[in-house]
C-alpha cells in the first residue's frame, strides 16, 4: 500500500477484465485510487489506507453462487461512499439485505444482457447523475455485460435509472451516499461514462490533488527517505521508464545515483551519443557507458537462430550490467522503472489469489543475485503518467514520445547472421525511414516503425549499372499495447518517397519491401 499524502479512494477489485481501466478514469480527474484484490480487503487493511471512497469493481462470478466474493461487511459501516459496478452492484445489493437473480449463465435462467444498451432515467434530481442524461434526450447508451441481476432492492435504495434487460440499471442510497450501477461507465462504450466518476468523487469530496507537480514533490521526500546516504545504481536503456525514473532519482539524491547505460552494439543511429548526452551533459547525472560491443558481436558472430540470439544478448547482458555496477562502491540500491500495470495484483478465479507481476525487462532477476534493494519511483503511474512526469521533468517531448526499442535490439530486425556491416546498413535506411515518418507527421500516430535488413541479395540496375545489394523490409503498426497490431496505412505517394530515398541513400540496399502483416498472425519485430 502506498503512503501517499493525498486524497485516496480504494478499488476493491472482484476480477473484471476492465478494472484498471476505472484506475485510468479516475487519475484523469486528478484523483488518487489503488486497486486491491477483494481477498487482501480487510477492515484492518481499509483503516490504515483511510480511503475517502471506496468502489467495488465488477466480475465473473456470480453472488448467487456460494462462496463468491463479498466485501468486508463493516466497509458499509465506515462511514465513506461507495459506487458499486455490475458484479460491484450486485455484491453491494446481496450484502445490505437485497436480492439477486442468476441469470442464463449461473443457470438462473433469467435474461443475461451483454453490448450497447440505453438506460433512460426513472426518477430526477439525483447529484450523481448530473449533467449525465444530455438534455436532448431521455437515455444514455451504456455497456452492459452481465449474466445477473438484482431483482429486488436492499432497504434505503431507490431506482434512478433502467434498460430493457435491468429494471434496475441506476440505483442508491442518497442518505448513506451508496450509488450502484448495473452497467460498465468506464468503459469507452458508455460514451458519457466520465461524468459519473467525476460526479462520485465530486460527491465524495475529493479535492483533485493528484498532480504531477505534486507526485513529483512527493517522490522526491520518499526517494530521500528510504537512500538516506546510500548509492544507487540504476540500469539505463534510453527507454521513456528508465529515463525518467533516473532523472527523478537524480532529483532526489544527486551524486548518489551512478547510471550505467549497456551498449551492446545493436543500437540505432547515434543512439549512443544522444542518451550519453542528454544525461551526462544536460542533466549531469553520473553515468558509466559501458560499450561493449566488441563483446556482444563478438558472440553473436555466426550466429543466425533467434532464439539463441535472443540468449546470448540477455545473458551478456546481466554480466555486462553486474560487471559494472560491482565497480560502484557502496552500492545498496538498484532503481528501477516499474509501472504500476505492472505490479497490479489481479483476481484470478483458477486458484486463488494470482498475482500477475511481470519481471521487469532485463535486469529482472539481479536484485536478489546482487544482494539490492529496490527504488522504484514510478510503481503508481500508468505509462502516460509516466510521460507527463517526463514533462514535468524537463524531457524533451521527442524523447518522451519515443517509440518503444526493445532490449536485443537491431539483433531482431536483422534476421540471419549478424554483421557489422549489415547493422551499417541498417542504421542508415532506419535513420531515414524514421526521418520521412517524422517530415510527415505521422510518428505519434504510430505504435512503432523500423526497417528490418533481409538476409538475402538481390539484383537491380543503377545508372547503367548491375547492383547486388540487400532487400530490406519497413515495418510500421498500430497497437495500443504491442500485444495485438495492425500495419499502418501508409499512402503510395509516402512508400514511393521513402523506398526511393533509402535505395538512393543508403550503399548497400537496392531493393525495399513493406510489411503488411499483422499481429497476430505475425509478431512486430521480426525475430
Ligand atoms: P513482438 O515482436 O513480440 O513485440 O510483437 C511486441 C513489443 O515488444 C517489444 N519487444 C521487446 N522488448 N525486450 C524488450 O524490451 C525484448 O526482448 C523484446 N522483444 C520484443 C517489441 O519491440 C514490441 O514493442
Amino acid at each position: 500500500m502506498s503512503q501517499t499524502s493525498h486524497d485516496r479512494l480504494l478499488i476493491i477489485d472482484f476480477g473484471s477484465q476492465v478494472t484498471q481501466l476505472i484506475a485510468r478514469r479516475l487519475r484523469e480527474l486528478n484523483v488518487y485510487c489503488e486497486i486491491h484484490p477483494y481477498q487482501n480487503v480487510t477492515m484492518d487493511f481499509v483503516r490504515e489506507m483511510a480511503p475517502k471512497a471506496v468502489i467495488f469493481s465488477g466480475g465473473p462470478d456470480s453472488v448467487t453462487r456460494e462462496g463468491s466474493p463479498r466485501a468486508p461487511q463493516e466497509i458499509f459501516d465506515y462511514g465513506v461512499p461507495i459506487l458499486g459496478i455490475c458484479y460491484g452492484q450486485q455484491v453491494m445489493m446481496e450484502q445490505l439485505g437485497g436480492k439477486v437473480e442468476g441469470g442464463k449463465i449461473s443457470g438462473g435462467g433469467g435474461t443475461a444482457e451483454f453490448g450497447r444498451a440505453y438506460v433512460a432515467p426513472s426518477v430526477a434530481n439525483l447529484d450523481f447523475l448530473d449533467g449525465w442524461f444530455a438534455d436532448d434526450s431521455d437515455r444514455e447508451q451504456v455497456w452492459m455485460s452481465h449474466g445477473d441481476h438484482v431483482s429486488k432492492l436492499a432497504p434505503g435504495f431507490e431506482v434512478y435509472g433502467t434498460s430493457p434487460n435491468a429494471p434496475y440499471a441506476i440505483t442508491a442510497d442518497v442518505s448513506r451516499n451508496f450509488y450502484a450501477v448495473q452497467f460498465h461507465p468506464e468503459v469507452h462504450h458508455t460514451p458519457n461514462g466520465a461524468k459519473l466518476y467525476e460526479n462520485f468523487v465530486r460527491l465524495a469530496g475529493f479535492s483533485g490533488d493528484w498532480t504531477m507537480g505534486a507526485y513529483r514533490e512527493q517522490m522526491i521526500e520518499k526517494i530521500r527517505e528510504q537512500v538516506g546516504d546510500k548509492q544507487v545504481i540504476c540500469g539505463l536503456s534510453g527507454g521513456v521508464d528508465s529515463s525518467v525514473a533516473a532523472i527523478l532519482i537524480h532529483e532526489a539524491i544527486g551524486d548518489q545515483l551512478t547510471c550505467v547505460f549497456v551498449d551492446h552494439g545493436l543500437l540505432r543511429k547515434n543512439e549512443a551519443e544522444e542518451v550519453v548526452a542528454m544525461f551526462r551533459d544536460n542533466y549531469n547525472i553520473k553515468l558509466i557507458h559501458a560499450d561493449e560491443s566488441d563483446l556482444f558481436l563478438g558472440e553473436l558472430d555466426g550466429q543466425s537462430d533467434p532464439e539463441t540470439k535472443r540468449k546470448i544478448i540477455g545473458k551478456l547482458f546481466i554480466d555486462v550490467f553486474q560487471k559494472h555496477a560491482d565497480t560502484i562502491e557502496g552500492a545498496e540500491f538498484l532503481a528501477q522503472g516499474t509501472l504500476y500495470p505492472d505490479v497490479i495484483e489481479s483476481v484470478s478465479f483458477s486458484g486463488g489469489p494470482s498475482v500477475t507481476i511481470k519481471s521487469h525487462h532485463n535486469v529482472g532477476g539481479l536484485p536478489e543475485k546482487m544482494g539490492l534493494k529496490l527504488v522504484e519511483p514510478l510503481r503508481e503511474l500508468f505509462k502516460d503518467e509516466v510521460r507527463a512526469l517526463g514533462r514535468e521533468l524537463g524531457l524533451p517531448q521527442s524523447f518522451i514520445g519515443r517509440h518503444p526499442f526493445p532490449g536485443p535490439g537491431l539483433a531482431i530486425r536483422c534476421p540471419g547472421e549478424i554483421t557489422r556491416e549489415k547493422l551499417e546498413i541498417l542504421r542508415e535506411a532506419d535513420a531515414i525511414y524514421i526521418d520521412q515518418i517524422r517530415k510527415h507527421g505521422l510518428y505519434d500516430e504510430i505504435w512503432q516503425a523500423f526497417v528490418a535488413i533481409l538476409p538475402v541479395r538481390t539484383v537491380g540496375v543503377m545508372g547503367d549499372g548491375r547492383t547486388y545489394d540487400y532487400a530490406c523490409a519497413l515495418r510500421a503498426v498500430t497497437s495500443v499495447d504491442g500485444m495485438t497490431a495492425d500495419y499502418y496505412p501508409f499512402s503510395h505517394e509516402f512508400l514511393g518517397e521513402t523506398a526511393t530515398r533509402i535505395i538512393n541513400e543508403v550503399q548497400g540496399i537496392n531493393r525495399c519491401t513493406y510489411d503488411i502483416t499483422s499481429k497476430p498472425p505475425g509478431t512486430i519485430e521480426w525475430e
